[in-house]
């Protein structure tokens, strides 16, 4: 078993042949839409605390500095502007991952043996890295499970934003506050999420290159 070191990859990204999967990087849409709803999503969360400030739902605001629109009303307008390119980029990057079967080949199938085993050995640095597009376990599930959080902070943004057109969506999240609730804690969901991806994107040779020219 490889350490986290990959020469190999660099030279032989398609090589050792472990199945039909294993050779091409990341695809053109994955990367322009990954990019595109990282910077979406750093405006949602920017904006959002913005929001948050001017009626906090609990005993503490966000500092200034990392806010964004100066004011309620210019986050919203950041908030709702961002919303539309996130909403219709994720969207191509579902479709597409769904017709082309590789959001199925890529994060699926996902077995809770195989997940207790990668993290233990993530933990001990005995993870191989080796080959950059074929994700382990636990990437698998954190992807899968940030695009569901995706989906419900999307519903629960809707169910705060037009709680009165869209009730049934509302009550299903517990009503307006609950939705509120609901849609703060995705928010909290995705900012972890996103400080241990950055993280791992800068630990683990190699992994942003290929985010960002395919391998
Ligand atoms: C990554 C995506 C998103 C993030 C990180 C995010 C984050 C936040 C945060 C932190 C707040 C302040 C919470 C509060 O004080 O209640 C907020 C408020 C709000 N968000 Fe989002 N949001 C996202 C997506 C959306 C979407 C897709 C919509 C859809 C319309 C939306 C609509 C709203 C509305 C209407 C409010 C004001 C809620 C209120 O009146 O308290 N958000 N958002
Ligand atoms: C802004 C900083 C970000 C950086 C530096 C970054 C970096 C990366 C890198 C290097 C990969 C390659 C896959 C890997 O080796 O694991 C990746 C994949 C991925 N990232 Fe990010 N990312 C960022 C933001 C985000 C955000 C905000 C989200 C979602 C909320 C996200 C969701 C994903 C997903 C779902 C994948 C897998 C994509 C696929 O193969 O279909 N990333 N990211």
């Amino acid at each position: 078993m490889k350490e986290t070191g990959n020469t190999q990859s660099a030279t032989d990204v398609s090589g050792a042949g472990t199945g039909s999967l294993k050779q091409a990087g990341h695809p053109l849409y994955v990367r322009i839409t990954h990019w595109i709803n990282a910077i979406a999503i750093l405006v949602m969360i920017g904006s959002g605390w913005q929001i948050y400030n001017a009626a906090p739902l609990f005993s503490f605001t966000f500092p200034k500095e990392i806010t964004l629109g100066g004011w309620l009303a210019g986050a919203l307008l950041w908030h709702f502007a961002a919303l539309w390119v996130l909403v219709t980029n994720g969207l191509v990057y579902l479709t597409l991952g769904l017709v082309t079967g590789r959001l199925r080949a890529k994060l699926l199938p996902i077995r809770p043996a195989e997940v207790v085993h990668d993290l233990g050995a993530a933990l001990k640095g005995r993870l191989s890295h080796d080959d950059l597009t074929r994700y382990n376990a636990v990437q698998k599930l954190l992807y899968v499970g940030i695009l569901l959080t995706g989906v419900v902070i999307v519903a629960s943004g809707f169910a705060v934003w037009k709680p009165v057109q869209l009730r049934a969506l509302a009550a299903v999240l517990g009503g307006y506050e609950g939705a509120r609730l609901v849609h703060f804690f995705a928010m909290a969901a995705i900012v972890l999420f996103l400080i241990v991806h950055v993280v791992m994107a800068v630990l683990v040779p190699k992994s942003l290159r290929a985010m960002i020219r395919g391998r």
